[in-house]
């Protein structure tokens, strides 16, 4: 996939990436801010806006009945995939949520727009059950989003991507404006989601130790290339491409004891997604 931005002079921000996620994996993308991570995501998903142009390129969902071409979908076929089959947390979803309506209308959009045989009752009742799979309490659904701390709203982003059962998640940087206890709390809640629906993740990050212990594979991505893919355990014990390893060894903790990591709750994943 080759995506540019059309501007003067034009910039080429995804340069020919060649990218497969396996089913129910967890794959993290990491690289320097700037690098296209974001406008990769975006491709995948359908998202692209002017002056954004998809020059080249395939995106495929391998589906138990069939292929879906991702790049040929329109209208309602395409509002369909994007949250129905792939849903994103955007980055900066914490100030994503809508301030003058609440996380109650929010998600009951979600079910208008995608379930629209849900009755009022069914759409209440999921809507509970979502909030206190992501660890919010029910009782918030009548918030607004300022009443919510910057670790709920992040939460009720996530309640909101998976709303509908997606087989893919991509995850732009969910926790980085969070502190640390919030973000090591939202990540264990993703990991444990992740393990009881099974979907598979794209998790955008700089922060390599955290891929490190999550994921399943890891794509380093720099200037609009994926520059080396290869399973968590082998970027951090044979990385490959300079880049990698500049990347690890600008992380201090790292430089202690080698091998020491700890991986939680990432299955390995067999199946094309
Ligand atoms: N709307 C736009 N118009 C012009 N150039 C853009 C636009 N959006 C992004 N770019 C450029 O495309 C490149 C990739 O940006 P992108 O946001 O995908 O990077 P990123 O890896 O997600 O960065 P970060 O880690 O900071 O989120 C950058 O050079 C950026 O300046
Ligand atoms: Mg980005």
């Amino acid at each position: 996939m080759t995506i540019s931005y059309e501007v003067t002079p034009p910039v080429v921000a995804v340069k020919d990436v060649d990218l497969t996620l396996y089913r129910g994996e967890i794959l993290g993308l990491a690289g320097e801010s700037g690098c296209g991570k974001t406008t990769l995501a975006y491709g995948m998903n359908r998202l692209l806006k002017p002056p954004a142009l998809l020059r080249s390129g395939e995106v495929t969902l391998h589906e138990k009945d069939g292929d879906i071409d991702v790049v040929a979908l329109k209208g309602d076929e395409l509002r369909r995939f994007r949250w129905d089959k792939v849903s994103m947390v955007f980055q900066g979803a914490m100030n994503a949520l809508n301030p003058v309506i609440s996380v109650k209308a929010q998600l009951f959009d979600v079910f208008s727009t995608h379930r629209p045989e849900m009755s009022r009752s069914e759409k209440r009742a999921v809507s509970e059950e979502l909030l206190e799979l992501v660890g919010v309490d029910k009782n918030r659904l009548t918030s607004y989003a300022h009443e919510l701390s910057g670790g709920m709203r992040q939460r009720v982003m996530i309640a909101m991507a998976l709303a509908l059962r997606p087989q893919v998640m991509i995850m732009d940087e969910p926790t980085t404006a969070l502190d640390v206890v919030v973000q090591r709390e939202i990540l264990r809640e993703i990991m444990r989601l992740r393990e009881q629906f099974n979907f598979a993740v794209i998790f955008i990050t700089h922060d390599l130790p955290m891929l490190l212990e999550i994921s399943d594979r890891i794509a380093i991505m720099k200037d609009g290339a994926i520059v080396e893919v290869n399973t968590a355990h082998n970027i951090y014990s044979a990385p490959q491409h300079e880049y990698t390893k500049q990347l690890l060894s600008s992380f201090p903790s790292l430089l202690g004891e080698r091998g020491g990591f700890v991986r939680t709750g990432a299955g390995g994943g067999s199946d094309e997604s």
